[in-house]
C-alpha cells in the first residue's frame, strides 16, 4: 500500500521534457504532484499521486479555471515549480516581433501571471522555483536568441522581486538553470538527460539556496 505524501508540489509544462521528468522524480520521492499541461491530459504516464490540470499561461480565463482547480485540490502547496516555457527563437540573431511576443506571453506574462493567483496557495515556508537558464545571465551572453534569452532575464528580475516580497512569509524563490538538456526545446545532441536534470533541479530544492539567487544544476551552485 502507498503512504499518503506529505508534501505537494505543483508543476507546470508537466507533459513533457524537463517538467515531465521532474514530476516523476517528485513523484518517486514521495510528493504528490499537481502537474498541468495545456490539453488536461499527461499521455502515456500515469501514478496514484499525480492530478492534472489543464493550463495554457497564455490565456487568463485558463489560468482562473485552473488556479480554482488547484486551489481545490491543495490548498496548501509546498513546492510550486514553474516550468512551462518555450524557445520560440532559440539560434536566430535579429529580434522579430512576433517572436518577441511569443516569447514573452509564456516565459515572462504567462508565468508572472500565474504565479501571482497562487501565492496564497503557496504555504508559509514553502518553496517557488522558476525554470530559467543560464541564457538569461550576462555572464553568459551570446549573440543568439534575444527573445529568450531577455525573457529568462525578466524572470531572474522577477524571481528577485518576488523573494522581497514573501520573505516575510519565508517562502524561499529560485530561478534555477536545469543544464542543457535533451528534450524537443534543447535538442538530442544536449549533454544531460532529463533524469539527470530532474535529479539535479531535485537537488536543488532540496538545498534550498538563498531566496532571490540563481541556481546552476550543472554546479549544484548560486551563480553570484
Ligand atoms: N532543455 C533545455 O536545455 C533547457 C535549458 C534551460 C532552460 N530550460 C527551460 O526548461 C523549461 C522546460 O523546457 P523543456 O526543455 O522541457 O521543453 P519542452 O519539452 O518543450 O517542454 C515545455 C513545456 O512547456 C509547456 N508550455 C509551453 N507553452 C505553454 C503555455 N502557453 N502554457 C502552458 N504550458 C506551456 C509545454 O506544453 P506543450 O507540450 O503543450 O507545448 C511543455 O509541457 C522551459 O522553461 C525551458 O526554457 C530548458
Amino acid at each position: 500500500m502507498m503512504n499518503t505524501p506529505e508534501k505537494t508540489a505543483l508543476v507546470t509544462g508537466a507533459n513533457s521534457g524537463i517538467g515531465l521528468a521532474l514530476t516523476q522524480k517528485l513523484l518517486a520521492e514521495g510528493y504528490r504532484v499537481i502537474g498541468t499541461s495545456r490539453s488536461g491530459q499527461i499521455a502515456d504516464f500515469s501514478h496514484p499521486n499525480l492530478t492534472v490540470v489543464t493550463l495554457d499561461v497564455t490565456n487568463d480565463a485558463s489560468i482562473e479555471q485552473a488556479v480554482a482547480a488547484i486551489g481545490h485540490l491543495a490548498p496548501s502547496i509546498d513546492v510550486l515549480v514553474n516550468n512551462a516555457g518555450v524557445g520560440s527563437d532559440l539560434g536566430t540573431l535579429a529580434p522579430e516581433r512576433q517572436l518577441l511576443r511569443d516569447t514573452f506571453a509564456t516565459n515572462v506574462d504567462g508565468t508572472i501571471l500565474f504565479t501571482e493567483p497562487m501565492l496564497p496557495l503557496v504555504r508559509d515556508g514553502g518553496q517557488i522555483v522558476f525554470l530559467s537558464s543560464k541564457m538569461g545571465l550576462p555572464a553568459f551572453a551570446g549573440p543568439d536568441s534575444p527573445a529568450y534569452r531577455v525573457s529568462k532575464a525578466a524572470i531572474n528580475m522577477y524571481a528577485a522581486i518576488l523573494a522581497e516580497r514573501v520573505a516575510e512569509r519565508n517562502i524561499a524563490v529560485t530561478p534555477m538553470h536545469p543544464g542543457w538538456v535533451q528534450t524537443r526545446m534543447g535538442g538530442s545532441g544536449a549533454p544531460f538527460t532529463v533524469e539527470e536534470s530532474a535529479a539535479g533541479l531535485f537537488r536543488g530544492i532540496k538545498a534550498r539556496p538563498e531566496s532571490g539567487k540563481f541556481w546552476n544544476v550543472e554546479t549544484d551552485s548560486l551563480v553570484a
